[in-house]
C-alpha cells in the first residue's frame, strides 16, 4: 500500500495548516500565544530515554512478551491533584498489575492517563443548565466544570495550570514509584486486604495464594537482588486534542536528534479527532512518542489504514497501539476486518482493548457503565485477535483508586439507585478501585490461564 500524500517536510507547527475538530474557543484570543510562548520556555515534563524504553517494552507487547495496563481518570482535575487521590489512583493500577503479571508470567507495561489527561473532546458544544443556553465544560485545560456561562468561557492561561498540575503529578509519581511505596511486597499486601475486606473477595485467594508462594521463592533463592522489586516504572499518557500544548513541549533530543513529544510518554488520537487530513494526524507523523489510535464503530477500514501509514511509515515497532472501542455487542462483527487488514499490510503494532468508551449508557440521571459488559468486551476482542493470529496487547480503562460508585455491578453490586451514593466524575464513570482490582483477577483467572 502506498497512499501517503503528505508533503514530506515535517515542522512541530506543520499541523496548524490542517482542519481540526473538537477545539476550544479560544484561537482569537491573544492569551493563548502568550501562554504558549510562556510553556516554550519551560522544561520538559518527559525525557526522550524514556520515551524510547516504553518503545522497546510496546515493542515487546508486539511479541506477545508484555501486557499493557493503561488506566486513570477519564478527566484529570486540578482540585483533585492531591496526594492523596494520587496515591490511590496508582495504588489501583500497580495491584491490577502485579495480579497480571503473575498470572500471565509476562512484563506489565504500566501507562496512567496521568500528569496531563486534561483536555476532552465532546459530543455536544452547548448544554442547557437551569433553563440556560451554556458551553460544555471541555477539560481543565480548557474551562471550569462549574455551571454557568463565566466558568465555561474557554482560558488558554489554563494550558500552563495545566503544566504545571501536570508537573506536580508527574513528581509524585516518580517518588511513589522509586522510593519504595511501590514495592512488590506493599502491593501484594493492598491485594490480600482486598480480598479480606471485599464481599466474596475470597474467590480470589486461590490466586493470590500463588503469588505469594511465587514470591517468597523468588526471595529465598535469590532470583531477585535487594531492592530490585521495590521500584516499577510509570509511563504517563493523554489524548492529545490540544495541540498548541503539544507543540510548545515538543523538543529535540540532543542525544539522539530525534523529536519528541515531551508532554508525556505516550499520546493518543481520540476517536473524533482521527482524522487522515486532520491536525492531529500531521502532528504525530513527526514525533519519536508512541501512538494510540481510538477506534470506534464508525470507522473507514481504508481510512484507518492510510493513518497508520501517515503516523508509522517505516512500519516502526513499538510505535502504534490500536485502541479498538466498538462496544461489546459490536466487536465481533467489527474487529475482524481491522486485524485481517492490519495482517495483510504486516503492520507492526499493538491492540490494547479500551472496554469503556463504547459501552456508556444512561441510567436514570446518571452516564454509566456495567461491569460483566466491560469484562465481555475483552474477553471478545481477546477472542478474536487470537482467532485472527494475533493477541490481545492489553487494556485500556477509566479507573479510580477511589470508591465513588459510577459503573454498576462489581462485588458491591453497585446498582442504578447505590449509583447516586457517589458518584463523582466529571465526564465519563469510572471503575472503582475494587471493581479495579477485581477486573484484573478475573481477567488473570479467565483470559490468561
Ligand atoms: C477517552 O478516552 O476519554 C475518550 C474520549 O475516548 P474516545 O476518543 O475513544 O471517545
Ligand atoms: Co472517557
Amino acid at each position: 500500500m502506498n497512499i501517503i500524500n503528505k508533503p514530506t517536510n515535517w515542522a512541530k507547527d506543520t499541523w496548524r495548516k490542517f482542519p481540526r475538530v473538537q477545539q476550544p474557543d479560544w484561537l482569537d484570543d491573544p492569551a493563548l500565544k502568550k501562554a504558549e510562548d510562556a510553556l516554550e520556555k519551560l522544561p520538559p515534563l518527559v525525557f526522550a530515554g524514556e520515551v524510547s524504553r516504553l518503545r522497546q517494552e510496546l515493542s515487546l507487547v508486539e511479541k506477545n512478551k508484555a501486557f499493557i495496563i493503561q488506566g486513570g481518570d477519564c478527566a484529570e482535575t486540578f482540585s483533585q491533584c492531591t496526594a492523596a487521590v494520587l496515591r490511590e489512583n496508582l495504588k489501583v493500577l500497580l495491584q491490577m498489575s502485579v495480579v497480571l503479571t503473575f498470572a500471565a508470567s509476562k512484563r506489565v507495561v504500566k501507562i496512567g492517563r496521568m500528569a496531563g489527561q486534561y483536555a476532552k473532546p465532546r459530543s455536544n458544544n452547548m448544554e442547557t443548565f437551569d433553563g440556560k443556553e451554556i458551553p460544555v465544560y471541555r477539560g481543565d485545560m480548557v474551562n471550569k466544570d462549574t455551571p454557568n456561562l463565566e466558568a465555561r468561557k474557554a482560558n488558554p492561561e489554563r494550558i500552563l495550570q495545566t503544566y504545571f498540575y501536570s508537573a506536580a503529578t508527574l513528581n509524585l509519581l516518580r517518588g511513589y514509584t522509586k522510593g519504595g511505596f511501590a514495592s512488590l511486597d506493599n502491593v501484594h499486601k493492598w491485594n490480600k486486604e482486598f480480598i479480606k475486606n471485599t464481599p466474596q473477595g475470597d474467590k480470589y485467594e486461590k490466586l493470590a495464594f500463588e503469588i505469594d508462594k511465587n514470591l517468597s521463592f523468588m526471595k529465598a533463592v535469590g532470583l531477585v537482588k535487594n531492592g530490585a522489586l521495590d521500584q516499577v516504572d510509570i509511563y504517563t499518557s493523554h489524548e492529545a486534542l490540544i495541540l498548541e500544548y503539544e507543540q510548545a513541549l515538543t523538543r529535540r533530543d540532543t542525544l539522539s536528534d530525534k523529536v519528541f513529544d515531551c508532554s508525556a510518554h505516550l499520546l493518543w488520537i481520540g476517536d473524533r479527532t482521527r482524522l487522515s487530513d486532520g491536525a492531529h494526524v500531521e502532528f504525530f507523523r513527526g514525533v519519536n512518542n508512541p501512538v494510540g489510535i481510538k477506534l470506534g464503530p464508525d470507522y473507514d477500514l481504508d481510512d484507518f489504514l492510510k493513518i497508520i501509514e501517515i503516523i508509522n511509515p517505516n512500519n516502526e515497532t513499538g510505535k502504534i497501539v490500536i485502541i479498538p472501542r466498538f462496544g461489546a455487542n459490536k466487536v465481533e462483527k467489527l474487529l475482524p476486518k481491522v486485524v485481517q487488514a492490519v495482517n495483510k499490510e504486516g503492520f507492526n503494532l499493538s491492540f490494547c482493548s479500551d472496554p469503556m468508551h463504547g459501552n456508556t449508557f444512561k441510567a436514570g440521571n446518571y452516564k454509566t457503565r456495567d461491569f460483566e459488559t466491560i469484562l465481555k468486551e475483552i474477553t471478545e476482542v481477546n477472542h478474536v485477535l487470537k482467532a485472527n493470529n494475533r493477541h490481545l496487547g492489553g487494556i485500556h480503562i477509566e479507573t479510580t483508586g477511589l470508591p465513588v460508585t459510577e459503573c454498576l455491578g462489581g462485588l458491591q453490586k453497585i446498582n442504578q439507585t447505590t449509583l447516586d451514593s457517589n458518584y463523582a466524575t466529571t465526564c465519563d464513570p469510572r471503575l472503582n478501585a475494587s471493581q479495579s482490582v477485581e477486573l484484573a483477577f478475573l481477567l488473570a483467572s479467565k483470559l490468561m490461564r
